[in-house]
């Protein structure tokens, strides 16, 4: 059921795996959503009543907001009280971040902001680019000069559970100003139950940045500590578990890499914006990327040794394709880039991934079939799915 109907509507700029859950949430609590996406599939897609994305529970809520006449999508924005913007944010070559998103979304709005209207950004964007988007909408519409209210609010869901984190999660608000924070709070304060912490915006987009950053170091030193073992014949697993007996000591554990669209991109923004200083987190970047290579020349030099004792090339299952256990997200993901690599250089692959159905060029079997014909195993994703496979299913299983 749709809370009674608020006086507040809402352009929605971008209606993907942040903006449509959002304008969803935002839509069952009485706001009027006017959702905005340049893919005109999309918009139909949604006005249908349907999704494009896979998150669990969106289904039903947009179906039920759209049927209800509280969202409708539309490749154009409208006239509203508060203006949210959850386009892409990639970055370009050279790991520089890519705007050109956001600035097409803010010229979109720009004829439409009046006095009184607040302005969001929650794409993840470099520090400064909130008073950047206050530049243009200065330059351009210099009669609201200071009668408008703009501010930065990142997000921090994760998928799978978007619809709950979004109501639940606390979140970083900064605005240009106190009113603007202010003003960005009492917004959100209509859909979301977590605590609003009021910041500027300068901080608020740092430490959507420094999240995903410090996961990414964390990351980092467990990977590096994988290799380093792998050089001194030390079991990493059982190092990793001894140590971290240690009271104030958690190691994570190490992987083939770090996938996604958050991690692997966001602490470029910062090495781009502070070349000078971020040498660690350049690093842990360069360490994540590295283990992915060093995890194929791993398995290449195992298929190699397997060919020399056997006179024949060896079938290697690889065990998950996904960015990380237990979803069916293979974005950017280090497993599903292995896998490519290796039968683009003449192994012989079988894949197994029980949350993927199919991918392009790639031979998916189950796991059965999997266990029956090849040599070895490499396990690229710790899906529960495999926690109880053993060497004995297998001739070997090698993990990263
Ligand atoms: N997906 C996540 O889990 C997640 C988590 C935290 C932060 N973020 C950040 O949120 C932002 C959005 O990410 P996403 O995953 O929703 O991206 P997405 O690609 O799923 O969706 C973005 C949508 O914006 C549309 N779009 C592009 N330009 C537009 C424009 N000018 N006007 C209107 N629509 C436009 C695209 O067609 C697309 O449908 C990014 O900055 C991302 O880094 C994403």
């Amino acid at each position: 059921m749709v809370r009674k109907s608020l006086d507040i509507k809402v352009v929605m700029m971008g209606l993907g795996y942040i903006g449509l859950p959002t304008a969803a949430l935002m839509a069952s609590k009485g706001i009027h959503v006017h959702g905005v996406d340049i893919n005109q599939k999309t918009v139909d897609t949604i006005n249908r009543g349907q999704i494009h994305i896979v998150e669990p529970d969106l289904d039903g809520l947009v179906r039920h907001v759209v049927s209800e006449g509280y969202l409708k999508a539309d490749t154009s924005p409208c006239n509203a009280d508060v203006f949210l913007i959850a386009v892409p944010t990639p970055f370009r070559e050279g790991f520089e971040p890519d705007l050109s998103y956001v600035e097409s979304a803010v010229k979109g709005i720009l004829p439409f902001i009046k006095e009184g209207n607040l302005v969001i950004l929650e794409s993840t964007s470099p520090v400064g680019t909130t008073e950047y988007i206050e530049q243009i909408i200065n330059k351009e519409r210099p009669e609201i000069v200071g009668q408008y209210f703009l501010a930065y609010c990142p997000e921090r869901v994760l998928p799978g559970r978007v619809i709950y984190e979004l109501e639940n999660n606390d979140r970083s608000i900064g605005g240009i100003n106190k009113d603007s924070t202010d003003k960005a709070i009492s917004f959100y304060r209509n859909f979301v139950k977590g605590d609003l912490i009021s910041t500027n915006s300068k901080t608020a987009e740092m430490c959507k940045l420094v999240e995903n950053s410090s996961r990414d170091v964390n990351i980092a030193f467990a990977n590096e500590l994988s290799m380093i073992c792998d050089e001194a014949g030390v079991d990493i697993h059982e190092l990793i578990s001894l140590a971290n007996k240690h009271p104030r000591v958690n190691i994570l554990s190490p992987g083939p890499g770090v996938g996604g669209h958050c991690i692997p991109v966001d602490p470029w923004f910062l090495v781009s914006s502070f070349p000078g200083t971020t040498k660690m987190i350049r690093s842990a970047r360069e360490v994540n990327n590295y283990k992915t290579e060093w995890v194929i020349e791993k398995i290449k030099n195992h298929a190699l040794q397997f060919e020399l004792e056997h006179g024949r090339k060896p079938i290697i299952a690889c065990l998950g394709l996904t960015y990380k256990a237990d979803i069916d997200d293979i974005r950017e993901s280090p497993a599903l880039h292995i896998v490519k690599t290796l039968i683009k250089d003449g192994l012989e692959v079988m894949a197994v991934d029980p949350h993927v159905e199919s991918v392009k060029q790639i031979s998916l079997v189950n796991l059965q079939e999997a266990v029956l014909n090849c040599d070895f195993a490499v396990k690229l994703v710790d899906h529960k799915y495999f926690k109880e496979l053993t060497n004995k299913e297998f001739n070997s299983i090698i993990e990263f």
